[in-house]
């Protein structure tokens, strides 16, 4: 993003560990004067076991409507379903009509599962729940998969529209992009 953006471009990333927000603080922010990185004190149990802010109840720092653009890589593949709804809300009302979400995930859908019952996928999502599915009963976080229907009707119901969805090579398909997880962009309405 920093070779991307103009000056005239502004950019709020905030993320629960603290010695990450750090590295961006020293490393990106001291050279660009408009790139801002906020360590948020937010629970999860995999990343950030002491935080005091519990996910489902977090404000985005922007205000409402000034986003036009959204980016969360590797974040919701490690979200259970109260974080996930609280956090594309979140989306939503930040983002300006018209505004983009690039997201990536692992999504269960027709060509994933078959992938997986033919033994291709890197990950198996063994544990199945109402929302969402995990490969691992005891630490939840590590890997949470969704069905992508139900991202969709999460997703029309708060005024994102699904453009595209890419399959990533997680699953062991053969139509794949270049990235490991599945990505999903929307557009604010
Ligand atoms: C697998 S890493 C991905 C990091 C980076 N986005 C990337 O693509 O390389 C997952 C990141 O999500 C952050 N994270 C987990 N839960 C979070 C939450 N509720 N709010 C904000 N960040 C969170 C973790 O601290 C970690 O930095």
């Amino acid at each position: 993003m920093t070779t991307y953006l103009s000056t005239a471009g502004q950019y709020t990333g905030f993320d629960c560990v603290g010695f990450a927000i750090r590295w961006c603080q020293r490393t990106l922010g001291a050279k660009n004067a408009n790139f801002r990185f906020i360590h948020s004190d937010i629970y999860n149990r995999q990343y950030n076991r002491k935080g005091r802010i519990d996910a489902r109840q977090y404000a985005f720092p922007v205000q409402g409507g000034s986003v036009s653009f959204c980016l969360a890589t590797s974040l919701f593949t490690h979200l259970l379903p109260g974080t996930t709804e609280r956090y594309v809300s979140e989306v939503a009302r930040v983002l300006r009509p018209g505004g983009r979400f690039l997201s990536t995930w692992f999504l269960l859908d027709e060509k994933t599962e078959s992938n997986a019952a033919a033994g291709k996928a890197e990950f198996k999502f063994g544990y199945r729940f109402e929302k969402h599915a995990q490969v691992n009963i005891h630490a939840p976080e590590e890997a949470v998969a969704y069905r992508l229907d139900y991202l969709e009707d999460l997703f029309a119901g708060i005024g994102l529209v699904v453009v595209g969805v890419y399959h990533g090579g997680w699953s062991g398909t053969e139509d794949r992009i270049d990235s490991g997880q599945d990505i999903i962009v929307c557009r604010r309405v």
